[in-house]
């Protein structure tokens, strides 16, 4: 059977680094609460004209590198954003035509805002499985500080901008068991009747402007747990494994508070669940892949390691993927 490998990753945050005692200096805040409710030490803010195309790119072409590979090899490139250059054309075609595409392949934008690189990357690995094509960038890329009321102390500090990348690749030979490497599973999941929890007070349809976030963080907080906690428990299932064998959690990064709940719920160490969410807040469709890259690149995540992902955001969506490095 054909299995999607991730063959490489690649992650890009801005150069401007705002700290939790920098905001203090704009909104009624302090370190210590902010660290203590979220984990939140710091987000990387998007400089004077960077956009998400161009966050996305970096990360792309890092994966590119890190393969050895060139754009010419890619068939699809699927961008999951919440905070698109512009309303359309899709940020994934600015990103195809800077990666030297030209007119190969085809790219085009998800939204399911913190779920997203869950639900891009769940669309790719059925392309590939189904013969379509044989490789993918997958990418989450969020300018989020863009959307944020920076004086709403509720929201403004949780969020930051950043770009992840992986790149899918068709393995024709897998044995159709759990130990082929790869995508093992994706699991997919929304219910709209939540969609007003965590939202933006705008669109084009509505206001003719982008809107700004808008939360109710104790209600989206009792919804991250618990159903990022039934979709890992479900995930388990489905494979037929327990949370001992795992080797990495590599969970959406909202709030370390949420993660240590999730890891407490399946008794999985701490040591075996990665945390990013100190260095760069909540960067929505991008957090799982900036996880992903840093415990690739400093060695943690090794071939053959058995990876759970999974994420919630609004709609409310979730889900979850088992994969194995
Ligand atoms: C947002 C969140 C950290 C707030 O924590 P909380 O314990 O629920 O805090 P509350 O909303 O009850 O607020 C408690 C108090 O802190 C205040 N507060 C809110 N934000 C604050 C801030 N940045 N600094 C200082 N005080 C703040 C509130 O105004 C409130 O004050 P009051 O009691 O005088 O009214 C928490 O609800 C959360 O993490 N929710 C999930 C958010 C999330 O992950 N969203 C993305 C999902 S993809």
């Amino acid at each position: 059977m054909i299995r999607s490998r991730i063959i490489s990753c690649g992650s890009y945050l801005p150069r401007n680094i705002v700290t939790n005692a920098d905001l203090t200096k704009t909104v009624d805040t302090s370190d210590e609460w902010i660290v203590q409710r979220t984990g939140i030490k710091a987000r990387h803010i998007a400089g004077e004209g960077e956009n998400t195309s161009d966050m996305a790119t970096m990360a792309a072409q890092k994966a590119l590198d890190n393969a050895g590979l060139t754009g010419a090899d890619i068939d699809a490139i699927i961008l999951a954003t919440t905070t698109p250059d512009r309303t359309f054309p899709a940020t994934a075609v600015t990103v195809q035509d800077r990666l030297g595409m030209g007119d190969h392949g085809f790219a085009f934008d998800m939204q399911a805002v913190c779920s997203g690189f869950v639900y891009a990357l769940a669309v790719a690995d059925n392309f590939i499985k189904c013969g379509q094509i044989k490789r993918a960038i997958v990418i989450g890329a969020e300018h989020f500080s863009s959307i944020l009321n920076w004086e709403d102390r509720t929201t403004c500090v949780l969020f930051g901008d950043g770009a992840g990348a992986v790149i899918l690749e068709a393995d024709e030979n897998a044995t159709g068991t759990k130990e082929d490497r790869g995508v093992l599973s994706t699991h997919l999941h929304s219910e709209g009747k939540h969609r007003d929890i965590l939202c933006t007070s705008g669109g084009p349809s509505k206001t003719q402007t982008t809107g700004m976030v808008e939360m109710n963080g104790k209600e989206v907080f009792r919804h991250a747990v618990h159903r990022m906690g039934q979709t890992i428990e479900d995930t388990l299932k489905f494979n037929n494994i327990t949370a001992a064998d795992i080797d990495w959690l590599v969970p959406h990064q909202a709030n370390k508070r949420i993660i240590d709940a999730l890891a407490k719920r399946i008794d999985l160490p701490a040591e075996q669940v990665v945390v990013t969410v100190d260095k760069h807040g909540n960067t929505s469709a991008a957090s799982i892949p900036l996880a992903l890259c840093s415990a690739v690149e400093d060695g943690r995540i090794k071939q053959g390691d058995l990876l759970l992902i999974e994420a919630m955001g609004g709609g409310l969506t979730w889900g979850s993927s088992l994969i194995r490095w």
